[in-house]
């Protein structure tokens, strides 16, 4: 067991039966105002636990900085985000999902964030596993939490969808899934 901040890590998944949709939404900051069932049963945190907490208390620290960087240059721009993200879980065990983050809006404001999730077939867990290292390494050696940090996982992330033919990383994500 590895440990990041205070948040234990087990390497061990959580096993998901069936196809669920895991859903929440956030107010514009990202605290967390619902979480669906099946969002409680896989992460393993009661609804108390969850609501007025930021997202990130489900943040993997094997999760690039890049993709939620530009996950949210993307929906505050108002547009939807495809991409797949690995989360712990309350016990410091793991979970792959596909996930669809999107802005909320009521009378053409914009109130918060949506996000669903779908368990990702098997076999397109493995590249992005490779993928991901390869960007953390790239953020580690810079060091410094900052936007540079984000760029330098954005560059290895762009020239991977430049040899995979792909626009961004949404068009790669949705191709990939064959959706
Ligand atoms: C609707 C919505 C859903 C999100 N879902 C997740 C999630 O499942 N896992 C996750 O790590 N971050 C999720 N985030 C992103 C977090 O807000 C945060 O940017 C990310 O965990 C990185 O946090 P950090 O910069 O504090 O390390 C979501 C954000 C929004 C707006």
């Amino acid at each position: 067991m590895s440990f990041d901040r205070d948040r234990p890590i087990t390497g061990r998944e959580v096993q998901i039966e069936g196809v669920k949709a895991i859903m929440s939404k956030t107010d514009l900051q990202g605290r967390i105002t619902h979480a669906s069932r099946s969002l409680l049963e896989i992460s393993g945190y009661s609804l108390d636990e969850l609501i007025g907490q930021h997202h990130n208390i489900l943040r993997h620290p094997d999760m690039p900085r890049a993709i939620f960087y530009l996950m949210w240059k993307t929906i505050q721009r108002g547009e939807e985000f495809y991409g797949m993200t690995v989360n712990r879980a309350k016990n410091g065990d793991h979970y792959w999902v596909f996930a669809r983050v999107a802005p909320i809006e009521r009378e053409g404001q914009v109130v918060g964030y949506s996000s669903v999730r779908f368990v990702p077939p098997r076999d397109v867990i493995k590249g992005y596993e490779s993928l991901y290292r390869e960007m953390r390494v790239a953020e580690k050696a810079h060091g410094k939490k900052n936007e540079e940090q984000c760029l330098k996982g954005v560059a290895v992330l762009d020239k991977f969808l430049a040899k995979q033919g792909a626009k961004n990383l949404t068009e790669y994500v949705l191709r990939q899934l064959r959706i």
